[in-house]
């Protein structure tokens, strides 16, 4: 085929993009999204600070735009971040303990319910666990309430929405090192102990190396019965590029359980990064990445 999802739908896979809904009107952007696309994620959307300003007062207006124009391309969309240490609106910020928790449960269930029936794949947690080498949580306001705070998150979403795939989403775990190694942990006890959980996301911001343990990471996840899914790729520009991307989309369709790939961005213009990390270039031509990742699929 001659599209990203296209080719990766006939490896039963997606190729999805990160969107932000106040680009929407932009036709090179919007032309690219939806010929090039068959996942979306928002950006920023759906995230707490956007989703309730106020403790108890939901906005959805922006990300329903984000769910719309998914939907109607026919695309996926998978929900991002039900609970993160950051972006947090400034009431949850200042909540502790019995409170935040309380608060912190009840969005999961507002934002997963309002989206109900419509979602591939939420992240219902983002980034809990500390770079480094402890292998541990980070401290965050939801860490202090309790070390349950996450199966806490997952089984809330279940309830709410009980055909969304629930993931776990961290960064820095792209190859087999401590951090994702105490991810694999949790996702290990969580399914012994039968607390909902079906897929693992791999942010995957790379520089200009790729971890020789890649596909076995992902592998390794695969097999503890969860899928896995590349949620935010994007690879630093200068280096190995083209190639990196191509690595990432092989190792991908190497693992039966990897579902798809998402970049965080389409053109280089609309990167939260500033090293071009991107598939089409700021004027929305396709780069050597483009036709890298296209040709591994
Ligand atoms: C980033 C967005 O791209 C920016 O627009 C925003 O200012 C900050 O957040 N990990 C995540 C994403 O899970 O939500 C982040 O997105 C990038 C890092």
């Amino acid at each position: 085929a001659t599209t990203l999802g296209a080719s990766a739908a006939e490896k039963g896979r997606y190729f999805g993009a990160a969107i932000a809904a106040g680009r929407l009107g932009d036709s090179t952007y919007t032309r690219l999204l939806t010929t090039e696309f068959n996942s979306v994620t928002p950006e920023n959307e759906m995230k707490w600070d956007a989703t309730e300003p106020q403790q108890g007062r939901f906005t959805f207006t922006n990300g329903d735009r984000i769910l719309n124009q998914g939907l109607s391309n026919g695309s996926k969309v998978r929900g991002h971040a039900l609970l993160w240490h950051a972006q947090q609106p400034g009431w949850a910020q200042s909540l502790s303990g019995t409170a935040l928790r309380n608060a912190a449960i009840n969005h999961v269930t507002q934002v997963a319910a309002h989206y109900k029936g419509k979602i591939y794949a939420w992240d219902v947690v983002n980034e809990a666990f500390a770079d480094g080498g402890s292998g541990g949580r980070r401290d965050s306001n939801l860490q202090r309430t309790g070390n349950d705070w996450i199966e806490a998150a997952f089984r809330a979403a279940r309830a709410a929405d009980p055909a969304a795939k629930l993931c776990y989403n961290d960064y820095n775990t792209d190859g087999i090192n401590a951090k994702s190694t105490g991810i694999y942990n949790m996702v290990r006890d969580f399914k012994s102990r039968g607390v909902p959980i079906d897929c693992v996301g791999l942010q995957s911001h790379l520089g200009t190396t790729i971890d020789s343990s890649y596909q076995a990471n992902i592998q390794r996840f695969a097999d503890l019965g969860v899928d896995v899914q590349i949620t935010e790729l994007d690879v630093q520009q200068g280096g190995n590029q083209a190639n990196i991307y191509a690595a990432v989309t092989r190792a991908c369709l190497a693992v039966a359980r990897c579902t798809g790939i998402t970049v965080w961005g389409i053109r280089d213009s609309d990167s939260w990064r500033n090293d071009n990390p991107l598939l089409f270039d700021g004027s929305g031509n396709k780069k050597a990445a483009y036709t890298s990742v296209l040709n591994a699929l």
